[in-house]
């Protein structure tokens, strides 16, 4: 088949804009691994970057299908635009759909859909001007994190709060660092946990996958901040934060898998996602956030979650790659 394959590239960071900027876009590495690993299921791979002429591309090029990881290039709901014109064309993609990809991007949506289908998740409330007075449901600690951004951008060391005042600086830090409203959820002490999901009719759950933070620092927070994912954890001297498959009790296995197919459903997902959940105080696991378009860094030093569940599972990276299109196309009836 000839495959498209839209994504967006890394680029250096403007000096006037924060150092994560563009921490959702991916590396060359990662771009040049999928298209191999595609081009290894026998396929043609044609490569499309998805800048501002991706419409044209799209529209021009007579692809079977679009093996698609493109995050957008801006806006409240970029992680649809490349969907939303191969819609337009009729050209069938990898992945969710432009709907689930604007609402897993927005964090608080998410979790108002998870909420109605009963699904756990920590409380929380949004902050649109920082002037908003706090809920009293909500007891510190407390984390503060953008509402619609990924790969812990924004999130860093000190967006855990344990007052009003710090609450408060870091609201107002993030709304005009990122532009956008801002999520304030309760802090969820418990140990965390991400689940890789491959499928539709009946998905695959891969073997879960535990975030341990022993590695880092003394002294700072135990999550996975900016500092803990990217410059903490260097391919160099990498952390050892994941335990893939992790070392919970089969009750607990079964509970984490049924919470992260519910999500996976309830939000329409396709093909695959990761999710990101914690436990509470009850030792109930809840839904931190859903990726609809997770991260797959090939470099195993580097620590990427789906690839990690993948591998534990007996995926190499090719195979992983190739059983996300392979669901693409028969979910598409190309097969
Ligand atoms: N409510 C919470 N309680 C405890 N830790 C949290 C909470 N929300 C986020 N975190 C920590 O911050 C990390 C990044 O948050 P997440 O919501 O997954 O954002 P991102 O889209 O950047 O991955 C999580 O992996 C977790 O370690
Ligand atoms: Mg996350």
């Amino acid at each position: 088949m000839i495959v498209g394959f839209t994504y967006n590239s890394k680029k250096k960071t403007p000096s006037d804009m924060p150092e994560d900027f563009y921490a959702e876009f991916d590396e060359p590495a990662t771009i040049n691994a999928i298209r191999d690993a595609i081009a290894s299921g026998g396929h043609r791979v044609v490569m499309m970057e998805a800048k501002e002429d991706i419409f044209e591309k799209i529209k021009s090029n007579s692809v079977d299908i679009i093996f698609n990881i493109a995050e957008g290039i801006r806006g409240e709901s970029r992680e649809s635009q490349v969907p939303i014109i191969c819609e337009m064309f009729g050209v069938p993609y990898s992945g969710s759909g432009p709907l689930t990809l604007a609402l897993t991007l927005d964090k608080a949506k998410t979790k108002e859909i998870l909420l109605y289908n009963k699904i756990p998740t920590p409380k929380f409330q949004v902050f649109k001007t920082g002037k908003e007075k706090l809920i009293n449901i909500l007891k510190f600690p407390l984390i503060v994190k953008p509402i619609r951004e990924g790969s812990s951008k924004g999130i860093r060391d000190n967006s855990v709060v344990k007052n009003k005042k710090e609450l408060y600086e870091r609201i107002n830090e993030t709304l005009s660092l990122y532009s956008q409203p801002v999520l304030v959820e309760q802090f969820l002490s418990g140990r965390e946990f991400t689940v890789a999901i491959i499928g539709n009719k009946n998905p695959w759950v891969l073997p879960i996958v535990e975030v341990l933070f022993d590695d880092l620092p003394p002294g700072v927070n135990k999550i996975d901040s900016y500092e803990a994912k990217w410059v903490w954890d260097d391919p160099k001297k990498p952390l050892d934060c994941l335990v893939c498959p992790a070392r919970i009790t089969k009750k607990m296995e079964k509970t984490i898998r049924e919470i992260s197919l519910k999500a996976y459903n309830a939000l329409d997902c396709r093909d695959w996602a990761r999710l990101d959940l914690r436990l509470d105080l009850k030792g109930v696991p809840n839904v931190l956030e859903v990726n609809a378009l997770p991260g797959v860094i090939p470099d195993p030093k580097c620590n990427s979650r789906f690839p990690k569940a993948a591998r534990t599972a007996g995926l190499g990276y090719n195979e992983m790659i190739l059983s996300v299109l392979d669901e693409a196309m028969v979910r598409c009836k190309l097969k």
